[in-house]
């Protein structure tokens, strides 16, 4: 028997210290949390993605009665970039997360289906894409998804 360790690196930012063009996506992750339709968690999530043409897109969770018809705004984000944008390599996705008249002290990160999806969308660019997870205070940076996803399902 072995044992094999996986780590995850994290980087914590406080918001002063980011690049001007991360601070520019975390505002845009943070105003599409209005954009949440989210009657039955009252959860607002806002996602946005810089794109390899310069674009943002932004999007956010959007809610069904029936619970799992709705999607998180991750998904609401990036498939609508692909569809939108076919092609274009995705390079860094920013997640804000507003509930209770605030955004959240410790940063949201992405569901297990979600980072699936991210995956796709990573081995489809050939680069990782970074993720940007926004607290009130602190923004995490983490270099990739696979660091969010370890032992993850691939082709075979
Ligand atoms: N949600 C997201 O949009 N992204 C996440 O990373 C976590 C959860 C949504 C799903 C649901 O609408 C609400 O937040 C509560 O779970």
């Amino acid at each position: 028997m072995e044992n094999r360790i996986i780590t995850a690196k994290i980087e914590v930012y406080q918001y002063s210290e980011l690049l001007e063009t991360d601070k520019i996506l975390v505002e845009r992750a943070k105003s599409a949390t209005k954009t949440s339709y989210s009657p039955y968690s009252k959860f607002q999530v806002g996602a946005a993605l810089l794109l390899d043409n310069g674009e943002i897109v932004a999007g956010s969770n959007q809610e069904n009665v029936a619970y799992p018809s709705g999607l998180c705004a991750e998904r609401t984000v990036i498939f609508y970039a692909s569809a939108t944008y076919p092609g274009v390599k995705f390079k860094k996705l920013a997640i804000a997360a507003y509930t209770d008249g605030d955004f959240v002290e410790e940063p949201v990160s992405p569901c297990g289906a979600c980072r699936q999806s991210i995956l796709e969308y990573e081995k489809l660019a050939g680069e990782p894409i970074e993720i940007i997870l926004v607290g009130r205070e602190k923004v995490y940076k983490i270099s990739g998804i696979r660091t969010l996803l370890p032992l993850s399902f691939e082709e075979f």
